[in-house]
């Protein structure tokens, strides 16, 4: 029996103002796309920005439903809506955060397992490194350089 490791390297900000501009920018649109989130059911809101390389942003918000599993994740929601609208562009940056109706979201939320999945096969499918910067309401900013840092191990389709 042999062991592996897997280890991993993130970058912390210790809040919005130390990031560069073009991220604060991007940050600040995920916020707006967070706070008309539709997420009656669980109060807890996702937005996200996407800085695609033809200049355009995309956003996307959790939507929720009666039928809870019918509702999306801001972060798929956001990346098959670039990959629908612009389906050549590669995606260079993601900026998401979250706020809970219920406390203070002060720690840097990352995108949940089935996201990572969606955001890999594009990160994949463009053969180029998404930057992720993810946080709360307020306080620190985790950026990864890569989607591949947040999902060892991941499945993709050369097994296919
Ligand atoms: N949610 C996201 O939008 N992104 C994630 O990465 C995790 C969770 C949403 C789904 C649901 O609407 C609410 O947050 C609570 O799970």
């Amino acid at each position: 029996m042999n062991e592996i490791t897997i280890s991993t390297t993130l970058q912390v900000y210790d809040g919005i103002c130390e990031l560069p501009l073009v991220i604060q920018g991007l940050m600040k649109t995920a916020i707006e796309a967070r706070d008309n989130a539709y997420a009656p059911y669980s109060k807890f809101n996702v937005g996200t920005a996407l800085l695609l390389d033809n200049d355009e942003v995309v956003i996307g918000s959790n939507q929720e439903n009666a039928s809870y599993p019918s509702g999306l994740c801001a972060e798929r929601t956001a990346v098959y809506y670039a990959g629908a609208k612009y389906p050549n562009a590669k995606i260079l940056k993601m900026a998401i955060t979250a706020s809970s109706q219920n406390q203070i979201t002060d720690k840097p939320i990352p995108p949940c397992g089935a996201c990572r999945q969606a955001i890999a096969e594009y990160e994949l499918k463009q053969k180029k490194p998404i930057e992720i910067y993810f946080m709360g309401v307020e306080g620190k900013v985790i950026k990864s350089d890569s989607l591949a840092n947040l999902l060892p191990l991941l499945f993709d389709n050369s097994v296919l």
